[in-house]
């Protein structure tokens, strides 16, 4: 019988919840995972952290939960960032940002001194594939769209934590570091959800046995 995903996700954020220790600045992520790690600190009682988060949604659960969160703009590194991700592919690229918060959420982990990424065994593929998530400035978007295409406005989404436009790429990642670099060559695009095995420092992976942990 399979397990519960939450259940997996709350083992994956326990875990790295006992990778937090007093005085940290600590960076946190988005999404559901982490909607589990948050408590998982709290509870820990720790003394003197300094966090930042990479979404209104997680700034308010960790402020409800007595986290003491603040601006980016506070601080200019970081010891500790915890996040999830949509794709861990065996080497360790990731693709991240189906919340829409990948822009924050990198410029956090490169800020980290340890990124930690946690996962369920879902998440774990065997090679990365569409959608990347982009987020583009708003301004000239058609022509942005089409030097980065195939790729379209995500329906529904609202801008991002900037005000930009949360968009998809729809083509193959069988080169990631490839398509990173196009992507990145292009003015309009903010930032995307590739992120590169260099950032990553561990993956906490929760299946039904226990947590493996995975080491760059
Ligand atoms: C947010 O923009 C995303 O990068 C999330 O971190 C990622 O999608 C993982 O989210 P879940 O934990 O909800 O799967």
């Amino acid at each position: 019988m399979s397990q519960d995903p939450e259940d997996l996700k709350r083992a994956a954020a326990q875990a790295a919840a006992e990778l937090v220790a007093d005085g940290m600045r600590l960076g946190l992520g988005t999404g559901s995972t982490v909607r589990h790690l948050l408590p998982a600190i709290a509870a820990r009682g720790l003394r003197d952290l300094r966090c930042v988060a990479t979404s209104e949604a997680t700034a308010a659960q960790a402020r409800e939960l007595g986290l003491p969160v603040e601006a980016f703009e506070a601080l200019d590194a970081l010891d500790l960032a915890i996040d999830g991700a949509d794709q861990v592919a065996p080497d360790l690229w990731l693709v991240k940002g189906g919340g829409g918060a990948h822009v924050r959420e990198k410029v956090v982990a490169e800020a980290a001194a340890r990124f930690v990424v946690i996962v369920d065994e879902r998440k774990v593929v065997p090679a990365l594939g569409a959608p990347v998530p982009l987020e583009l400035l708003a301004f000239g978007l058609p022509a942005t769209l089409a030097a980065v295409a195939p790729a379209t406005v995500r329906p529904g989404a609202p801008p991002s934590p900037d005000g930009h436009v949360i968009a998809d790429h729809h083509g193959p990642v069988d080169d990631p570091a490839a398509l990173a670099a196009r992507l990145d060559a292009v003015a309009g695009v903010v930032g995307h959800g590739l992120f590169a095995p260099a950032l990553v420092h561990d993956v906490l992976v929760a299946r039904p046995g226990g947590v493996e942990h995975l080491r760059a």
